[in-house]
């Protein structure tokens, strides 16, 4: 937090990401309602922007969001306790179903991760995609107090943005932030406009990722499409005229998290959710917490459960999977067909193994809030997080966090960039269900000594690794590139 207030004085820091902090909705009944959107990018955020008291600039998802905002589309929040600025930038239907839901959601976050659904690329998008990142660009360029704003840059939503405001704010730094994997270079130059792409993002002064290995993806990737100049040693690339560093910064989350302040104690939570599903005191409640998304490998985590019932038939009765999938992008084919899939397949096993009272699966595709989560993360025995891609994941994170009590099991992908740092979880491999029926039955079946020494291993990682050491090294390579370009300007 020293970091964030101490080492860039007087700068002004402005967030740019597609999806907002806080949505307004409206009621049925006339009512607004406040949503905070279940989205790994946002949890990371907000604590981040609250301790620079920036501005955060955001498409105004919500139906209720217009009427919130003042005459400049801006709001104070979090509303209960106002310390930034939300700027909310409006877009059409078809900008929306061009650049969110095309480009961004069937091409690029198929390219980037490796879930086997093929990225769509439709002309059309692109056009809408380019159109909604230049006036993303003209919202930072109004924003901007003076020349020489921080400006971070969030996702695959914006991958043209950098350069944008590098032409517009040449003194600018520009932190660029990938949330999700990037892909190998043989994947990546599928993408009809990669050149685009890469070039944009090389407008940034800075380009991280959770991992080395996807720097090193990106990094490849500007070798083999564009004339540019690579330092690997100081992890920099030449292009342009320009230099941008690529560098690894995991993310994390808010330690202690506030979610936490107002939830009773492990107990009563443990009491409040069994009560809530119905689940008798010897049931082993394993959890799983997303988006419904085909990267989180929610059908692999049904078909292990099924291989422990095949194999170990005494479990059946005693275990269950309750899955808590929050509808994203829910218009998308792709999305559609997976929530049929999983409600299938919830259906299939609970005919196959339930009973009166007991269903081994709990299908829950409903928002709920970060405090339900965090109520949920408190009462389960183990937290599936068995995505078959993911840049980092943050459930597997704020699961530890939530358990101040030093119990229950993380089972955790080795394909999500949490399992490498997060070593003393339970690490699978989704696509083996044998693999991962195992390591359930070991996770179920984990002494309480143990699970206390690997929770309070995993506790550790995540409260000196926190949210504010992320942002924190990514502000000090800034300042240390700021006074880099004063030095360059003095002598020059
Ligand atoms: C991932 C992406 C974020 C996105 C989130 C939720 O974590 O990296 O950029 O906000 O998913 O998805 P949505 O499309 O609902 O914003």
């Amino acid at each position: 937090r020293k970091i964030l207030a101490s080492e860039l004085p007087g700068a002004q820091v402005i967030v740019v990401s597609n999806r907002e902090p806080y949505i307004h909705n409206l009621k049925d009944d006339g009512d607004v309602e406040l949503v905070v959107p279940a989205s790994g990018l946002v949890s990371a955020l907000e604590p981040i922007t609250r301790a620079c008291a920036g501005t955060w600039i955001a498409y105004g998802g919500g139906s209720a969001d217009r009427q919130t905002v003042d005459q400049n589309d801006r709001m104070e929040v979090p509303p209960d306790r106002p310390s930034y600025t939300l700027r909310r930038v409006w877009l059409s239907e078809e900008e929306q179903q061009g650049y969110y839901l095309g480009f961004a959601n069937e091409g690029l976050w198929p390219l980037c991760h490796i879930a086997f659904t093929r990225p769509i690329f439709r002309a059309s998008d692109w056009k809408a995609y380019e159109a909604v990142n230049r006036k993303f660009a003209d919202t930072v360029v109004a924003e901007a107090r003076n020349e020489r704003p921080i400006v971070l840059v969030q996702d695959y939503h914006f991958a043209l943005l950098p350069r944008m405001i590098r032409e517009r704010l040449p003194e600018a730094i520009v932190i660029t932030f990938w949330h999700i994997p990037w892909p190998n270079s043989e994947v990546f130059s599928i993408c009809p406009w990669r050149e685009q792409i890469l070039d944009g993002l090389l407008g940034s002064s800075i380009i991280g990722f959770h991992t080395q290995f996807h720097c090193n993806n990106f990094t490849e990737s500007v070798d083999r499409f564009l004339e540019s100049r690579i330092e690997r040693e100081d992890a920099a690339i030449s292009y342009g005229g320009q230099t941008s560093l690529v560098h690894a910064y995991p993310i994390s989350i808010e330690w202690p998290p506030t979610q936490l302040e107002n939830l009773p104690s492990v107990v009563e939570c443990r009491d409040h959710i069994r009560a809530r599903f119905g689940l008798d005191e010897d049931v082993k409640l394993c959890v799983g917490v997303e988006r419904l998304d085909y990267t989180k490998g929610i059908l692999d985590r049904f078909e292990a459960l099924e291989e422990l019932f095949t194999h170990h038939p005494e479990w059946i009765g005693r275990v269950v999977v309750l899955q808590i999938a929050a509808p994203s992008r829910g218009t998308l084919p792709a999305y559609q067909q997976l929530y049929e899939d999983c409600l299938q397949r919830a259906e299939d096993l609970n005919q196959r193994f339930g009973s009166e009272g007991y269903k081994p699966v709990l299908m829950v595709a409903e928002h709920h809030t970060q405090e339900q989560v965090y109520e949920i993360y408190r009462a389960a025995d183990v937290c599936l997080v068995t995505s078959l891609h993911d840049g980092m994941n943050l459930v597997a994170k704020e699961f530890v966090a939530a358990r101040d009590d030093e119990q229950g099991v993380l089972l955790l992908s080795t394909f999500a960039g949490a399992a490498r740092e997060l070593l003393e979880a339970l690490i699978v491999n989704p696509y083996d269900a044998t693999m991962m029926s195992d390591m359930l039955l070991q996770a179920i079946t984990m002494s309480p000594d143990e699970q206390r020494r690997r929770m309070a291993s995993l506790r550790d990682i995540v409260r000196d690794n926190n949210v504010y050491r992320w942002a924190g090294s990514m502000l000090l390579d800034a300042a240390r590139l700021r006074k880099r370009g004063a030095i360059d300007r003095a002598t020059a």
